[in-house]
């Protein structure tokens, strides 16, 4: 195995972007951009200044290592019809297993990033923490010198326990934008913009920052105030989906340990 220099994307879309960017910052080069449309897969490689192609034929095969970031049923899919031998490969998902890729490549392995990415936002990728896997270790310490390479904080994560991080990132971030979502309606409801709400927002991830949120949870939940729960309550007569939200959580915040 030689040093990762020349990287082959499969895939396109959010995290691809990013990645790519982060590649090229640390001096790598993306030789080719693979998607199922031409539209994404020009764009992308046109940004790069690299090479496409919509053909998993066509994939380029000298390349030092392939990376996959298509969804995860794609990934699944692509697994069994992509043949790179002995080629360096690893998939970007938080929840898919390193074994997945097993009949892609005898040196498969995991570079999950752990942060939320979309498209036309960049990130810095010297914070992220990128989470490592390999079925051997050379090709482990390849990929950790990679991941050193782009950001501080690299983590050596079997699959099992990326699962596990992953679903504490759907809670942390994917549940935690669902309740903007909620609160947004609410607010715009009674004639407000989702302006009014992000200066609470951003102090509540600022607290979190410097405390555990057991120190910092506040509200009528954990002061355990039936009265205001009861009117909150009244008030979402008539969607019983968010009331059956609001007291779920209310319920289980009342129960945290402080
Ligand atoms: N987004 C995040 O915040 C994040 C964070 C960490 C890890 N991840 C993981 O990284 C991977 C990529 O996520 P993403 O957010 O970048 O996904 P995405 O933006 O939805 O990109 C999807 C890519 O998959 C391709 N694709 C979709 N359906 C396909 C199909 N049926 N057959 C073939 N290709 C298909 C798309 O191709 P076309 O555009 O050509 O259709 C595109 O290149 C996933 O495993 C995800 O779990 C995501």
């Amino acid at each position: 195995m030689q040093e990762f220099h020349d990287i082959v994307l499969i895939g396109s879309g959010n995290v691809a972007g990013q990645l790519a960017y982060a590649l090229e910052k640390a001096g790598k080069k993306i030789v080719q951009v693979y998607s199922r449309t031409e539209t994404s897969a020009r764009q992308l490689a046109g940004s790069l200044n690299t090479e496409y192609t919509i053909d998993l034929n066509q994939i380029c095969q000298k390349a030092d290592l392939y990376i996959i970031s298509l969804t995860d049923t794609a990934t699944g899919e692509i697994s069994t019809r992509l043949d790179l031998v002995d080629k360096p490969v690893v998939h970007t998902s938080g929840s898919l297993s390193l074994d997945l890729l097993c009949g892609v490549s005898i040196n498969h392995g995991v570079f999950y990033p752990l942060q939320t990415f979309s498209k036309n936002r960049k990130v810095n990728f010297r914070e992220i923490p990128l989470c490592v896997e390999a079925n051997s270790t050379v090709f482990l310490k390849m990929l950790r010198k990679l991941a050193g390479e782009m950001s501080e904080r690299v983590l050596e994560v079997d699959s099992e326990r990326r699962k596990m991080l992953h679903l504490a990132a759907v809670f942390a971030c994917n549940f935690t934008n669902f309740m903007y979502y909620i609160a947004g309606k609410i607010v715009e409801r009674n004639d407000f913009d989702f302006e009014v709400l992000r200066p609470l927002i951003e102090e509540t991830a600022k607290k979190v920052m410097k405390d555990k949120p057991q120190k910092t949870q506040t509200g009528p939940a954990i002061r355990g105030d039936q009265e205001v729960m009861g009117l909150h309550m009244d008030r979402l007569m008539n969607e019983p989906e968010l009331q059956e939200i609001y007291r779920l959580l209310s319920r289980e915040i009342g129960k945290m340990k402080i």
